[in-house]
């Protein structure tokens, strides 16, 4: 691959629609001491497509709800403020992920779907090892967005689809990170490393992304262990975000770094599997 191509791959950086105002101002509401609900569904709803998914998301059981709601103000007031936020974050996703990925042989609702499933993982982690409220916001972001990269390297990937089955087929025992270097030169996270940073995120939101195929650099951190372990998870479960759903494990130290045992992982795995099998249907 070219300099001349990588270039161009993180110049279509600046083509994809910014990250939309209407979620950056809902985030600033959700983040006062005394949230206004009425504000933040007046906010909202100048997005249409983000307040229709919203309520889509609410409303497929997923989220465990008591009742079906039609209004976003009811929504809030059975929900509490880190599920909206996540809830949020993945209508937001889905303003992204609107395309079908060839390059990567997965549909537009798949990658949605694998982005949610990896949010609603990211979520029962969270829960698990009690992680700090404060810190939930980075990591339900960093989960619904680590595929980003790949609405900028499909292009790519499409172009060069195969050389990346050939490649395969050498090198079984590579991971889907190596593939990519060897066929592109970049690997998806580090493009959506490079967009979240632009973004101005925090360090945490865009390292997490960067690294999540890394099996070095997922290990520097909660965020980016349990990241990781998100997208492990739901492509082993078969919500798959593309081509690189081959050759996964868990690392030996993710758990470790997490702080979370194997038994407690095997006993959550039916959990998530149903609120994900619900994601999927609600979601077609
Ligand atoms: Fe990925
Ligand atoms: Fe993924």
């Amino acid at each position: 691959m070219s300099e001349f191509i990588l270039e161009r791959i993180f110049e279509k950086v600046d083509t994809l629609p910014p990250f939309p105002k209407t979620a950056q101002r809902a985030l600033e509401l959700l983040r006062e001491e005394e949230v206004n609900y009425k504000e933040l569904e007046e906010v909202i709803k100048t997005d249409p497509a983000i307040a229709v998914n919203f309520l889509k998301l609410v409303n497929s059981a997923a989220f465990s709800l008591p009742q079906k709601v039609d209004s976003l103000l009811k929504a809030f007031m059975l929900l509490g403020t880190e599920q909206i936020k996540l809830i949020l974050l993945a209508a937001v996703a889905s303003k992204y992920f609107s395309k079908d990925l060839t390059g990567y042989g997965v549909s537009a609702k798949d990658i949605w779907v694998h982005s949610i499933v990896c949010g609603i993982i990211a979520e029962e982690l969270a829960q698990l090892i009690k992680l700090p409220v404060e810190k939930r916001e980075s990591l339900y972001m960093a989960a619904l967005l680590h595929d980003l990269g790949k609405i900028i390297l499909d292009l790519y990937t499409t172009l060069e689809a195969k050389k990346f089955y050939e490649l395969m087929e050498k090198n079984p025992e590579d991971t889907f990170m190596q593939i990519e270097w060897l066929a592109v030169g970049v690997d998806h996270g580090m493009v959506g490393g490079f967009l979240l940073k632009k973004w101005e995120f925090p360090k945490e939101i865009y390292f997490s992304i960067r690294a999540h195929h890394d099996s070095d650099l997922m290990i520097q951190g909660k965020i980016p262990a349990m990241v990781a372990l998100a997208n492990i998870l739901a492509n082993m479960l078969g919500f798959i975000g593309g081509l690189d759903a081959f050759n996964y494990s868990i690392p030996s130290n993710l758990l470790e770094i997490i702080g979370i045992k194997a038994e407690e992982l095997e006993k959550l795995l039916p959990k998530i599997y149903k609120r994900a099998l619900l994601v999927e249907k609600f979601l077609v």
